[in-house]
């Protein structure tokens, strides 16, 4: 049973985290992820409540999604996600992952975010334990673990996140759900390969991808991980 995940995708899926692209020429590193092996394109959005730190929002959005030829995987880092989801919708998102510990109401989004047509995703800080997801892992297609604390890119792997995928990856196929599993967070061809022999189905990759000199290099080779 524990190679469901890899005999589904044949390889791990990728999906660069724009956070770490040059924001002063957004467009060239889209075209390198359009042209790339990228799978996803993972995009972050931080409010300066739900996390201490801003990136950007959906007037920036709209140009990054009108450029871009892969699936977005929006991750919404911000508290009331529930009132975005006409915006995460309008840019033609695939997956749009809201954080448990900002949805007190979370059977409810999930719900409201798959009615209109989107992925439900989601997402645990490194402190909410997988157990959590046991009433609602059969509701969501992806779970985000977060392998570092939110806010900010470049920073180290916390190694419990391998427990941690372990565990949800024994609470998917108890309960027969088809959920993907995702990590996002300090994440490397070495941090990587731990992740998807331990359950991982998708890696987020800030600045491993974006700050190499051959970041379509460095994505061709995760997806072997
Ligand atoms: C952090 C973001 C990540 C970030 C990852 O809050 O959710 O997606 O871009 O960056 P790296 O890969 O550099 O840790
Ligand atoms: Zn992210």
């Amino acid at each position: 049973m524990q190679e469901i995940s890899k005999s589904y995708t044949g390889m791990t899926r990728i999906a660069p985290s724009l956070l770490a692209a040059n924001f002063a020429n957004l467009q060239a590193d889209i075209e390198m992820i359009n042209s790339s092996e990228a799978d996803w394109l993972h995009l972050d959005v931080m409010d300066g409540v739900f996390v201490p730190n801003i990136s950007f929002g959906f007037p920036v959005l709209k140009h990054v999604a009108a450029l871009c030829k892969k699936p977005l995987d929006v991750h919404l880092m911000i508290v009331n996600p529930e009132k975005f989801i006409p915006e995460v919708k309008a840019l033609g998102a695939y997956m749009m992952n809201v954080h448990y510990e900002a949805c007190p109401h979370l059977h409810r989004i999930i719900q409201q975010i798959k009615e209109t047509g989107m992925k439900a995703g989601v997402t645990l800080n490194p402190a909410t334990p997988v157990a959590l997801l046991a009433d609602i892992i059969r509701d969501v297609d992806m779970v985000l673990l977060m392998s570092v604390n939110p806010g900010f890119g470049g920073q180290k792997f916390i190694p419990h996140t391998l427990e941690k995928v372990r565990e949800l990856k024994a609470i998917i196929q108890r309960t027969n759900s088809q959920a993907l599993i995702e990590v996002d967070g300090g994440v490397n061809d070495e941090t990587g390969a731990l992740l998807t022999e331990a359950g991982a189905d998708i890696l987020v990759a800030g600045s491993h991808v974006f700050k190499s000199s051959s970041p379509a290099e460095v994505i061709h080779r995760m997806r072997q991980l």
